[in-house]
């Protein structure tokens, strides 16, 4: 996998391919974790940098850290951290790259964030099917341990795209059940052990721990448009050089591939934000850049990096129904859209891609991502909804003729043949 980008702050260092760093090329490179004072004074320099969150939702991260911080000092029971590195999306491979490169940095941030909220636990949750990352981690910690004055686990979380969401990630630290939890009270007052309880995402903890040391104005001296700083994405499809890279946020989207090498093939659809995302015409945003913000406005969603491109001989429904059925599989089936609506999306699906739909299918899909959006207990049914009607809307012209003619434009075939 390539790792590269111009804009090299969490993948700053030394070469990416090399393993992970060791503590002492880390400590050279970066000096000392901030502790005490330092680190406590950092919750201000995180809400003036403004920096989002990078699993998915983009919260602020100093809003979260001082509710918890005051929630603590009020006289709550001491805080718990968890570093999510549970990464279950498929298209998503920044989390386990920074880990696998930079567990030093990760490890930091975790602790940045105990020291600064009054936290005594520190919990990292990495995805057990990413085995380097898990590795990198565990060997970081064995060299850290007797220096964190935190009790620190390390948790290999299930594997599933679900259990990696905020409630789900507690749930499994205190039971071993990956389901997300559909009742009150929320994480950040009863969490982990019913105390207070902070799920970050481990490329936030990572820049958290840079900001630290490095101050606000630095973090806000990158960044094009209005939403500041760096971030990693995943870039896969027709590209040159796929894989992880650090872009600049608000560098449009095609300067993005350019600096990947270009495509090396048509490219007939964006996927943007990944399995809970939205596809894209190219020409739509090939020029938009890549800003939390400005993507906001059009309805799409940076979420934790993900850019795919489709390769324009290859089936858009195809690719869709098999992110979908991914999705309806991946849920617990604890409520009613993720029972019933998500499956019946998944079948509809299939039937339009191999060319054997029935007639009321494509309106019941339109029907369908209507009814379940906001109805499951976490937002997984949207996330679903939301990637199935940005597909039917991009690939409209490929849908008629796969219902109408069982012809595959993209292919040039029978509808359900070479994909
Ligand atoms: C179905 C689902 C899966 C998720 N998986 C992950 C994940 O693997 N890693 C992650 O950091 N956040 C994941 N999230 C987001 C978390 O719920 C949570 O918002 C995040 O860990 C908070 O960290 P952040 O504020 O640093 O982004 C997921 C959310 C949902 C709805
Ligand atoms: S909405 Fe779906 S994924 Fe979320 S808790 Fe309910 S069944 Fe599980």
């Amino acid at each position: 996998m390539t790792i590269t980008g111009t804009a090299r702050r969490l993948l700053s260092g030394p070469p990416l391919r090399g393993g992970p760093e060791s503590l002492t090329e880390h400590l050279t490179r970066l000096g000392p974790v901030p502790t005490g004072f330092a680190a406590r004074r950092a919750i201000g320099e995180l809400e003036t940098a403004g920096i989002l969150g990078r699993g998915g939702a983009g919260f602020p991260l100093g809003r979260k850290w001082r509710a918890i911080a005051e929630r603590v000092a009020e006289g709550g029971p001491p805080a718990v951290v968890v570093a999510n590195g549970a990464e279950g999306e498929p298209a998503s491979a920044k989390d386990q790259v920074l880990m696998e490169r930079r567990p030093h940095l990760v490890i930091d941030g975790a602790v940045v964030a105990a020291d600064a909220i009054g936290a005594d636990e520190i919990v990292f949750y990495v995805g057990r099917e990413h085995t380097a990352a898990v590795a990198a981690m565990s060997d970081a910690l064995a060299v850290r341990t007797a220096g964190i004055r935190t009790r620190v686990t390390l948790v290999e979380a299930p594997i599933g795209y679900v259990a990696g969401e905020a409630t789900a990630v507690v749930h499994y630290v205190n039971a071993r059940d990956a389901r997300p939890v559909t009742t009150p009270p929320r994480m950040s007052e009863r969490g982990v052990d019913g105390r207070p309880t902070l799920v970050q995402n481990v490329e936030s903890l990572a820049y958290a721990a840079l900001i630290a040391r490095h101050g606000a104005a630095w973090y806000r001296s990158a960044g094009r448009l209005d939403t500041r700083g760096t971030a990693l994405v995943t870039l896969s499809g027709p590209v040159r050089e796929p894989g992880v890279r650090e872009i600049e946020l608000g560098t449009p989207l095609g300067d993005v591939v350019a600096e990947a090498g270009g495509v090396t093939a048509a490219v007939s659809a964006v996927l943007l934000g990944g399995y809970f995302g939205t596809w894209a015409a190219p020409a739509d945003v090939w020029a938009m850049p890549l800003d939390p913000a400005v993507m906001r406005e059009r309805d799409l969603a940076f979420g934790c990096g993900i850019i795919g491109l489709q390769p324009a001989t290859q089936c858009g429904l195809a690719a869709t129904t098999r992110i979908i059925r991914f999705l309806a599989d991946a849920s617990a089936r604890q409520c009613g859209p993720c029972t019933y609506g998500l499956p019946a999306m998944a079948e509809a699906m299939e039937r339009i891609s191999i060319g054997a739909a029935r007639d009321d299918d494509p309106d019941n899909l339109e029907r369908w991502t209507a009814m379940v959006a906001g109805r499951g207990a976490c937002s997984h049914p949207d996330g679903a909804a939301q990637h199935l009607e940005s597909a039917l809307a991009v690939f409209a012209d490929d849908v008629a003729s796969h219902v109408d003619q069982r012809w595959c434009l993209a292919t040039g075939g029978r509808a359900g043949g070479a994909r």
